[in-house]
This record gives structure tokens, sequence and C-alpha cells, in this order.
């Protein structure tokens, strides 16, 4: 993901080390120091700011559920990207206690009938919540498996009733350098955005997520709400969501304004279309690393071909 990716140029320690051990090893002993963990490693309340562990349980959709074996908890929370807290992968989980969830609302406007600003617990009231397992596939090579919970994003799009000029979804990031450290720094040009077109935000498989494992969504993991894209590149999955803008032209996107020819609109994942720097071809499932395990090859829109229709006749090389 990253713009000047020095950890790409170099093989890492944790080539060696698989990197989510290193990485959770490293938050285990800097949150114990940080007075987060007790010794025995259980969460203490502090660390669960604004209900980090709540539980959160809803029923499995078995038509949303991958046949592939769950991601641990302990990586799918401490090898993340959220850039406003950090570069690091461990960054998120060690320092997003900080974020405030609560109160939390949504403003979701631009081609809409009527405007409306959503608090988070009316959101979650929407619709009811399910369970899905989904594959989640990040640019920079690697994947988890995870169950989410929330419900389809077009739930929400009825809801907010767009009018016929709406062609297109924003999302907008929480970008609040009082909570968020990592918006100290230029890294992006906050606040993080991301899009999708209308018919991709209406598909089924387009989540809103409120939480994970049968929790309410750690903070690290993009907490109160955000959208769960399973066939495109991670990063089009924007986290811990304030503005859902219908708009009639294409948005301009966090990535895409900070490096257009290697982060395209769609980024669907496409095995065929290297990213500039590197094979988009094979993947590291998060949790199966070691030195002598196998890449996994990558699927055409990470295994999910029932989107291909929304691409039909559209030449996925120029519209990467
Ligand atoms: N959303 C925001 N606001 N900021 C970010 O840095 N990173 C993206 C995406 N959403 C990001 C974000 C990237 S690159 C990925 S791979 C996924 O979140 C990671 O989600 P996860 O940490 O829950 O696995």
């Amino acid at each position: 993901m990253l713009i000047r990716c020095a950890h790409f140029a170099k093989p890492a320690a944790s080539e060696i080390t698989p990197r989510h051990l290193a990485e959770s090893r490293r938050l285990f002993l800097s949150q114990l120091a940080a007075g987060v963990l007790s010794a025995t490693g259980v969460a203490l309340d502090a660390a669960s700011a604004e209900g980090g562990m709540r539980q959160l349980t809803a029923p499995a959709n078995p038509a949303f559920t991958a046949k592939d074996k769950p991601t641990r908890f302990d990586d799918a929370t401490t090898y993340n990207n959220f850039y406003e807290f950090g570069m690091d992968k461990g960054d998120p989980a060690i320092y997003a206690g900080s974020l405030k969830t609560r109160p939390w609302t949504v403003r979701i406007d631009g081609e809409v009938k009527k405007p409306l600003t959503l608090d988070i617990d009316a959101l979650l009231k929407l619709a009811p919540l399910e369970e899905r397992l989904y594959r989640l596939r990040c640019v920079e090579g690697w994947s988890m498996v995870i169950p989410w919970i929330g419900y389809s994003f077009a739930e929400l799009i009825r809801k907010a009733e767009p009018t016929g000029n709406a062609k297109f979804v924003e999302f907008t990031s929480l970008a609040d350098p009082a909570q968020m450290r990592g918006v100290n720094s230029r890294v992006l040009d906050w606040p993080y955005t991301e899009g999708l077109r209308i018919d991709e935000a209406n598909h089924p498989l387009t989540l809103l997520c409120v939480g994970l494992y049968g929790q309410v969504l750690p903070n690290q993991n993009g907490a109160p709400v955000r959208i769960v894209v399973p066939w495109k590149y991670g990063f089009k999955s924007a986290k811990s969501i304030v503005r859902i803008r219908f708009t009639e032209q294409q948005p301009r996107t966090a990535w895409g304004r900070a490096a257009p020819e290697e982060y395209g609109f769609y980024s669907n994942v496409n095995p065929e279309v290297s990213h500039p720097r590197w094979s988009q071809a094979t993947e590291r499932r998060i949790g199966e690393d070691g030195l002598f395990t196998r890449k996994r090859k990558t699927l055409m829109f990470n295994g999910y071909p029932e989107v291909a229709s929304l691409y039909a006749g559209m030449d996925l090389k120029k519209f990467f």
C-alpha cells in the first residue's frame, strides 16, 4: 500500500519470522508496557475502549459463507492497515483505543431525496444483522478470511432514496488528529475517501459492517462502521465512516489522489493485472505463512465470480 514502499523493497525480518507473529509479539509487549494488557494477556476494560470487545452475535448466512478456514481472531485484529493510526501493521491495535465510537453519526447526502444524519445505533437497527465469512485480499499480497457482521449496503441505499442522478457512492472516514495520531502525518491526503459505482454498492455482497467474530468491530478494524467489498482489494473497504455521499461524478479516492497509476478506481482483485511494482498473481494467507509455505494463487474477483456481470464489456486492464 505504501507509496514509498520501503518494506516491499527489501526482505523484512518477517520473511524469516512470520510477520504477523512478530507483530503480535511486538503488540503484546508494547501493550503490556502501555498498561493496556494485564500480565496474563487478558485485555483490561481500558483496552476495549468504547466496548471494542462487546459481544454482537448474528446468525450466519450460509449464502455468504466462504469455504475457507477463518483467520485467527488475534491475527485479524493485530495485523491491520488503518493509516489514521500509523503505518505499521501493529499500530492500529496499539493506538486505536483513542478513538471514541459513541456518540457517532453518519451523514448521508448528495444525490438523495432527503439528506439525513443517522445515529450509529439507528444505523445498526436498519436491517437484521448477519454473519458472513468473507475473504479480504490486500493489494499488498496477503489475505484473511473473517466472519464479518452487518447487512447488505443495499439496505442503506434503499433508506437513502438516491435520486436518478446518483451514479456513485463516496465513503468518507473520520479524520480527527485529536483521536487519530496518524492524521498528523501527511502520508495520505485526509480524510480517507473511497468510492463505488452504485451498482457495485447495491450488490448483495457489499456489506455495511459493524462487527466481527461475534463482537462489535474493534477500533483497529474500523469501528463503529465500515464497508467490506470482498471482491476488491482491501483498500476499497473504508473504515470508521462518517459520511456517505451519493454523486453523479466518479468520486476521487485517497489512494487515487496519492498514486493514480497504482490504485485505480475499480481495484477489482485481478491476478492478471499486476500492480506496477509487484505481481498480483499469488497471495499469502495470514496465519498460514512459514518459511516453506507456498503462496496461494489469487482468484479473479477474489473468488466471487458472481460479480463478473457488473463489468461485462469493460476492459479490466484499462479500468483496473
Ligand atoms: N480505511 C481507512 N479509513 N484507512 C485505512 O488506512 N486501509 C485499507 C482498508 N480501509 C484503510 C481503510 C486497507 S489498505 C485495507 S487492506 C483494509 O482496510 C484492512 O482492513 P483490516 O485491517 O480490517 O483487515
